[in-house]
């Protein structure tokens, strides 16, 4: 049997990694098969293409930083979640192709047109399952990641996380039956029980 493919998204700061490794518990203590991976940086290439992004130090204009998501990306599917959805395992990702049209769309304003197009040719033979979106107050958000070292994306201006947050608004709505929108300014336990209520629903696990 196939294996669910789930993505979490978020903007940074809405507590989407500590969810990660709240869920990651909860997998082991059922004995499900799953792996959790990531984009960028889901694969051994995709660590490297991760770090090119990241870095503050690099000057990556839009249209590189749009194609370099998606070679993140063709690389993953092709080495981690084809393989294990064939396989009948589970695939968690943070974060899949939302995040391009949220923040590559929204954020950067390349347009929707564009990254359809990549969207159709590299990514249609796989979708996802559902998605859990943190949704979070940008201002909430950027007050948490305040003493983080910034990376490149965390250090754009408050305009850029309103516009990405916008974005993921915009797409939960448009893609209503596969969004699962879960409040993340909640206190922290409510938010985890609410995770484990969504995943076990959809790897219907009692
Ligand atoms: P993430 O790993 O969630 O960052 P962190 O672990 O530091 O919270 O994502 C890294 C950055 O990549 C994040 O700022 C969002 C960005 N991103 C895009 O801009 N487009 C994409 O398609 C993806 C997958 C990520």
């Amino acid at each position: 049997m196939k294996g669910k493919f789930i993505c979490f998204e978020g903007i940074e700061g809405s507590g989407k990694s500590t969810m990660l490794r709240h869920t990651e518990k909860y997998l082991n203590n059922k004995k499900i098969k799953y792996v959790i991976t990531r984009e960028p940086g889901g694969t051994d290439v995709g660590k490297k293409i991760r770090s090119i992004l990241l870095s503050d130090k690099n000057k990556i204009c839009d249209d590189t930083e749009l194609l370099l998501m998606f070679a993140d990306r063709a690389q993953h599917i092709h080495s981690v979640i084809q393989k294990n959805l064939l396989k009948g395992v589970n695939v968690i990702s943070d974060r899949y192709i939302y995040a391009s049209y949220a923040y590559q769309g929204y954020g950067r304003k390349i347009s929707k047109n564009t990254i359809e197009i990549l969207d159709k040719i590299f990514c249609s033979n796989i979708s996802i399952d559902k998605c859990l979106y943190f949704d979070i107050d940008p201002k909430i958000a950027l007050a948490r990641i305040k003493n983080r070292k910034l990376d490149r994306f965390e250090k754009m201006n408050k305009k850029f996380f309103l516009d990405v947050h916008k974005g993921y608004k915009y797409i939960c709505k448009k893609n209503s039956r596969k969004v699962c929108k879960i409040d993340a300014n909640q206190n922290i336990n409510k938010v985890k029980d609410e995770v484990i209520v969504q995943i076990s629903k959809i790897l219907k696990i009692s």
